[in-house]
């Protein structure tokens, strides 16, 4: 009952994992000269912040590590994949959030973040935490377009709108609070129904970004949802170990992410997406975390490490890790900021391996 409760409690604050991110622009001929995320916590940062929702980490220790130890509703203990990714490019060191008012175009004009905590691909998995949908995210980036032309001109916003790098890092949602854990979903559809939903929603997206210009997008897939410490936690079959059924749900989803990927490539002009395996890489580093010189890959820092995410994190700090550099996990649910480092390389060294245009 307690732990009923408290997963309740919990996912009402977690939402959604994983990874994302954009180009390798390093690698093109052009570099990027702007970065979008759209997603989940794994890219938000600071969205929620603005909108009335319960999945907020704009308190500690969430930001301890981030620049003057601000939590600025970045779901880690510092920066988040999408703001590697911005700096390994050359532009800013962290990625501004849409929402945020202290932003003018102008600071936006290399680059912002759209995610929304808890975002799922299923509108209402973004429901269930009040967070915004990611078709409300893709009109405020359509939003986003003319303000630029508005700002910069035609012609100049045309060509950031259209060499700029776009991550998408979301879906975990969509398992972690909807399907699989609470599966409000899982009435109406069978899981491949259920994955073959979320892959379209996932297509509606990339081609409505294609049709407002982007042309380079990074599909990030889902991590190894079994092995996030929360679900070693709730494994009532195997307890502490991951939950190798939600790892093959996230496997086979990522399979059809790469098909998407091929598909679109062949039949949107001009499209270069790129699917970034951060499944393989994490499932590395939670197996062999010393060698990527992690200690701990099975708790998260904060709390207990087993079950806290959100303000659960920030009940008892005395429980909280001294190093957050040694855990691959820094709540329940969430990367610490070196691993969001690390799946940064991930996409930014991500390239198209085969070119259809
Ligand atoms: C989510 O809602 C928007 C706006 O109502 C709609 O256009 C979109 O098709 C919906 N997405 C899914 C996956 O149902
Ligand atoms: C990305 O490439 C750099 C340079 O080759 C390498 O050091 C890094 O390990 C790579 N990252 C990943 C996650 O593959």
């Amino acid at each position: 009952m307690l732990i009923s409760t408290l997963l309740v409690s919990v996912l009402a604050h977690a939402y959604a994992i994983i990874p994302a991110n954009a180009f390798a622009a390093a690698r093109d001929k052009v570099p990027a000269p702007a970065v979008f995320a759209f997603g989940d916590s794994t890219v938000d940062t600071g969205n929620n912040n603005f909108i009335q929702t319960v999945a907020r980490g704009n308190y500690p220790p969430y930001g301890r590590d981030y620049a003057g130890g601000v939590a600025t509703g970045r779901f880690s203990n510092g920066r988040l994949s999408a703001d590697f990714v911005s700096d390994a490019l050359g532009l800013s060191p962290s990625l501004p959030a849409y929402l945020d008012p202290a932003h003018t175009i102008h600071h936006l004009a290399s680059g912002v973040s759209f995610a929304s905590a808890g975002a799922g691909l299923d509108n209402i998995t973004s429901q269930i935490m009040s967070a915004m949908t990611l078709s409300q995210q893709i009109d405020h980036f359509r939003e986003y377009t003319e303000k630029l032309k508005r700002a910069k001109g035609e012609a100049a916003a045309r060509h950031i709108i259209s060499h700029a790098l776009y991550v998408f890092s979301i879906g975990s949602s969509d398992f972690l609070q909807n399907y699989l854990v609470f599966p409000v979903r899982g009435y109406r559809f069978s899981l491949p129904e259920y994955q073959a939903y979320l892959v379209a929603a996932a297509e509606a997206a990339v081609r409505a970004v294609h049709k407002l210009g982007g042309r380079a997008v990074k599909l990030v897939g889902l991590p190894p949802l079994g092995c996030l410490p929360l679900e070693r936690a709730v494994n009532l079959r195997r307890p502490g170990d991951c939950n190798e059924m939600h790892n093959m749900v996230a496997m086979s989803f990522n399979g059809r992410l790469v098909r998407l990927v091929a598909k679109l490539n062949w039949e949107l002009a001009g499209a270069r997406l790129v699917y970034v395996d951060q499944y393989t890489l994490l499932s590395a580093i939670i197996a062999k975390p010393w060698e990527y010189g992690f200690e701990n890959s099975v708790r998260g820092c904060c709390g207990t490490g087993y079950v806290e995410t959100g303000v659960l994190c920030s009940l008892d700090s005395a429980l909280t890790c001294g190093n957050a550099d040694n855990y691959v996990f820094f709540d329940a649910v969430h990367p610490s900021e070196r691993t969001y480092k690390i799946i940064a390389g991930a996409i930014v060294n991500a390239t198209t391996s085969h070119l259809f245009h």
